[in-house]
């Protein structure tokens, strides 16, 4: 053996040693079908059985877990009914319950009673309470009948299929596909909907480090709230009522502040929401150079406009701020999003496998064609990308012409049923939460600027071909030296002359409505050209239609190939809101070359960030005493107290809120983000970079009891305790 060649294979010796095999963490199984994955999963580390995951014969964990208000998850962790999700989960709750002299959303709020909870209008959680495979039923269905009728078929025979799993209960169900259509699946849930809130720390912990820190890892966020499920006398779900009781659950899940270390298995059961994890290149591309780009520039569009307007009084930026996170968080969403995309080279990835694919299928005259097809798809669509992009970003991000159009259709109702008393006092009731919602986050200054400025930055990218005259026609009717001032002129025009722009005229108008007024008004002229049904027919003719029916064909064919083409090794479905269970490893990383990530973040980190006054880094006064007298309580951890952790697992928006899991099945963190190395990962997983940013259980326990003296909060919890219990006679050594 020569010296090099000797050399090289000590060396491959010495890697192969160091670095340990990569584990398959990705995947967002099904818990009904979690059997199949148990084995890899005891490996890790898992001590229970399938059974305690998911049954519906006796009291599972999927018992603790409830889908929150439909966009987030939250889990069960006390015999009456307390839930714990994100802080971001509950900022609308938290806001919307705050103003300048209550405000809960700067100043935190903890509950020392029942009597103390806020109902929280309109929130509502599921309890998943079984699912089912109903392929045969539905391919039975659609068997033989054509593309165009499949659609209609579909939703008959689901709408069989729901409720006869119902009929007897108050339960509700969804029929949903997964693989793309290729397979089924019934959910029954239980829906509550008397959910109040219990507690929430101070902004400035529950989202400390802002937009800055969003996406990212080293994090020191209190991403926490806590609420609960309210029930009858009976345990059943029931309206708001003062005299509904605590939910008693069918399972609650135990917490242990035992701590995490590297390597650990952890688990994340919960809600994900959407992945796109066999989008093809063409699809890659078409987000990199278009949709990502453009989402991005009408979003910073509106979050500037804002801001300037939340900087002048609490009142607006109480108002205002739900609404600013959201848009925020998903305009750093798809920056993070392009950056990965075209740094982790995911288009050339594609095109390697969508080769690849193309020549496992030489034999298939279908699925040999289907990369072609593809292509050919895109091909027509892509010259419109932009400009669909801007209807839902750009032109409907005004919210009076949502509520015009709203009201226009609702007047036309109310006009061909005059003599039924009873729908038109309904529709006055809908009058009035109309006006209601617009209110909350209407901004005179704001929504007057972001629409004159969409439309100017309409005008600049969308192909002029495309341009609808409703558009073009604003141009000759205010004749400026610039389209900007044009444009500028129409909005100071609508806002100055309009009756149903401004909330309060708004209301005027439809206390005595008249549908010449409506007619004659100008900001009814323009939005009515809105109505995206209409709009979409008028300026794409059946472009985007004939996209969306062959991109769902082409689909529904890859997956249906690619199941069989990896015949053997289990393959998760892409998320669609149902529940799923992700399980892998506390697992630190490394972002790039000569760095390492620790898999934790302490107070410390915390306190190094803080900045006084500032708008994402200031602390609360209660914090910084408690670190200073190094007030840890028993959740200290080596002098320190804990914040965040990492692990591999595989989670996107919707799991929000989840739990994060042991061995054990103990609740040791709450799931709340990802990592900016790694958010292309709805669209490819990438097992180097990919984590979920969770926090520390014990952080999220020591504001309730330590800065929040909730004490009462605490007792309900089923807390694993880190040291063994000290016994009552204690044995004196001598
Ligand atoms: N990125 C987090 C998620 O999508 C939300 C964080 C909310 N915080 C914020 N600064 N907007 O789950």
């Amino acid at each position: 053996m020569n010296r090099l060649k000797y050399t090289s294979v000590l060396l491959m010796a010495i890697l192969l040693f160091l670095v340990p095999p990569l584990k398959a963490d990705e995947g967002m199984w099904l818990p009904m079908l979690i059997g199949k994955n148990y084995e890899q999963m005891k490996k890790q580390g898992f001590k229970l059985t399938p059974e305690d995951l998911y049954s519906v014969n006796k009291a599972s964990i999927k018992d603790a877990i409830v889908s929150f208000g439909g966009f987030c998850t939250g889990e069960i962790v006390s015999k009456n009914g307390l839930i714990f999700t994100n802080h971001h989960c509950g900022y609308d709750a938290i806001a919307s319950n705050s103003s300048p002299e209550n405000n809960i959303l700067d100043n935190g709020f903890y509950a020392k009673s029942y009597q103390e909870e806020k109902p929280i209008k309109g929130l509502f959680v599921r309890f998943l309470v079984r699912m089912e495979d109903v392929t045969p039923q539905v391919m039975a269905a659609i068997a033989g009948v054509n593309e165009k009728d499949k659609a209609a078929k579909i939703a008959e025979v689901t709408k069989k299929i729901t409720s006869d799993a119902i009929a007897g209960t108050s339960y509700e169900a969804d029929v949903r596909d997964v693989y793309k259509a290729n397979q089924y699946l019934l959910f029954v849930y239980e829906r509550f909907n008397d959910i109040r809130l219990v507690g929430t720390p101070q902004q400035s912990i529950g989202k400390f480090g802002g937009d800055t820190d969003n996406w990212e890892w080293p994090r020191h966020t209190g991403d926490f709230s806590v609420f609960r499920v309210y029930a009858d006398a009976a345990n059943k779900s029931a309206t708001y009522s003062v005299n509904n009781k605590p939910y008693t659950p069918k399972k609650s899940l135990p917490i242990s502040i035992k701590g995490v270390k590297n390597g650990d298995f952890s688990m994340v059961y919960g809600f994900p929401g959407r992945t796109d994890r066999y989008l093809t290149s063409h699809g890659v591309n078409l987000a990199i150079e278009k949709t990502n780009p453009t989402t991005v520039k009408l979003r910073d569009i509106r979050l500037k406009a804002w801001k300037e307007e939340m900087d002048k009084s609490v009142d607006t930026r109480l108002k205002l701020s739900s609404l600013y996170a959201n848009i925020a968080n998903y305009w750093k969403y798809f920056i993070g999003q392009t950056e990965q995309l075209k740094r982790l080279k995911i288009a050339d990835e594609k095109v390697k496998q969508e080769l690849e694919f193309t020549q496992w299928s030489a034999a298939s005259p279908v699925n040999s064609q289907l990369m072609d097809s593809y292509n050919k798809a895109y091909k027509a669509y892509e010259p419109f990308a932009v400009h669909i992009t801007y209807i839902n970003e750009g032109l409907l991000a005004s919210s009076f012409v949502r509520n015009i159009n709203q009201v226009a259709s609702m007047l036309k109702a109310m006009n061909t049923r005059k003599e039924d008393a009873a729908f038109q006092a309904q529709m006055k009731q809908n009058f009035n939460s109309l006006v209601d919602n617009y209110q909350n986050t209407y901004s005179e200054m704001a929504d007057k600027k972001i629409f004159a400025q969409i439309l100017t930055s309409f005008y600049q990218d969308v192909p002029k071909s495309q341009h609808p005259k409703f558009i073009s026609q604003i141009l000759i009717d205010f004749p400026k030296a610039s389209p900007a001032e044009s444009f500028n002129s129409f909005a100071n025009n609508l806002w100055e002359n309009s009756k149903l722009v401004n909330p309060e005229k708004l209301s005027q108008f439809l206390l005595n409505p008249s549908s010449d007024v409506l007619e004659g008004d100008l900001a009814y002229q323009y939005a009515k050209n809105l109505v995206p049904q209409e709009y979409i027919k008028n300026n794409f003719g059946t472009v985007l239609a004939d996209f969306q029916v062959e991109k769902n064909r082409l689909d529904n064919l890859y997956l249906k190939a690619l199941l069989e083409k990896n015949k053997g090794v289990l393959t998760y479905p892409d998320a669609n809101s149902t529940m799923r269970i992700s399980y892998g490893t506390i697992q630190n990383y490394s972002p790039k070359d000569g760095i390492t990530y620790d898999i934790k973040t302490t107070i410390d980190g915390m306190i190094a960030k803080y900045q006084p006054g500032d708008d994402e880094f200031d602390l609360p006064k209660s914090l910084l005493e408690a670190y200073n007298q190094k007030n840890f309580g028993q959740y200290a951890d080596n002098g320190t107290l804990p914040v965040g952790f990492i692990s591999n697992n595989d989670i996107t928006g919707g799991n929000s809120g989840s739990p994060v899991l042991n061995g054990n099945g103990e609740l040791i963190g709450i799931a709340f983000d990802g990592n900016w190395e790694a958010m292309s990962g709805d669209i490819a997983f990438d097992k180097q970079y990919k984590r979920t940013i969770s926090v520390d259980i014990r952080f999220v326990l020591w504001c309730i009891e330590v800065l929040g003296g909730a004490k009462n909060i605490i007792d309900e919890l089923d807390i694993k305790a880190n040291k063994l219990p000290v016994p009552k006679n204690k044995l004196i050594m001598n």
